[in-house]
């Protein structure tokens, strides 16, 4: 009997393992939070689409070509796209996949962000700037679940695999990519401290 796993959703996760990760890591905080104080136009549409927390997301959504630490980060997180896409099997040898977007999201108590995905980009990630214990995690949805009309329940001990959702952690230093067409959301966050993420798009030119 041959059973074949077919037609997997990847998801990449890694750490920011260098040795000057913490100085580095503190950098980033320091920029999210300046950000965070200084942009007006960015408070003013956190107001209205993202009650209660800040987003960069809409006002300065290219922090890689503005700030020299979010370019370093840039350049991090180029290996680890690399690696995924190899994972993937995706030829892009003809065009150049590269980021476009990269902005910071900031998510006191109680924030969240609803199901959403990636229009127009080919893979996406966050990296968790600060990711204080107890804070929400991020959770992807099986793309199929719209077919699933009649499907019965899985079992309660099924694999995580099987799920009709996945569950990441956010960490401080972590990294996770996933394909843009990936539904996915962070539920409130239940930590009295906020969680700060920087989020980021590839494109395939
Ligand atoms: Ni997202």
């Amino acid at each position: 009997m041959t059973i074949k796993a077919l037609f997997p959703t990847l998801i990449h996760t890694a750490k920011l393992a260098e040795k000057d990760w913490p100085t580095f890591n503190r950098q980033l905080l320091l920029e999210c939070q300046q950000l965070a104080r200084d942009d007006v136009a960015g408070q003013r549409w956190s107001s209205k689409n993202y009650p209660g927390g800040y987003t960069s997301y809409n006002s300065v959504c290219r922090m890689q070509q503005f700030s020299p630490t979010f370019a370093k980060l840039e350049r991090k997180l180029n290996r680890h796209v690399a690696n995924y896409v190899r994972a993937l099997g995706l030829d892009l040898d003809e065009r150049p996949l590269a980021m476009t977007d990269c902005w910071v999201n900031i998510m006191p108590r109680q924030v969240v962000h609803s199901l959403h995905l990636h229009p127009l980009s080919t893979i996406s990630g966050t990296y968790y700037v600060q990711a204080p214990k107890g804070c929400s995690a991020i959770k992807f949805e099986d793309p199929r679940l719209d077919r699933f009309m009649a499907a019965p329940p899985r079992r309660i001990d099924c694999k995580a695999e099987q799920r009709p959702w996945f569950v990441v952690p956010a960490e401080a230093g972590k990294l996770v990519l996933f394909e843009s067409w990936l539904r996915h959301e962070v539920p409130p966050n239940q930590s009295k401290t906020d969680r700060i993420s920087i989020s980021f798009n590839y494109n395939w030119f």
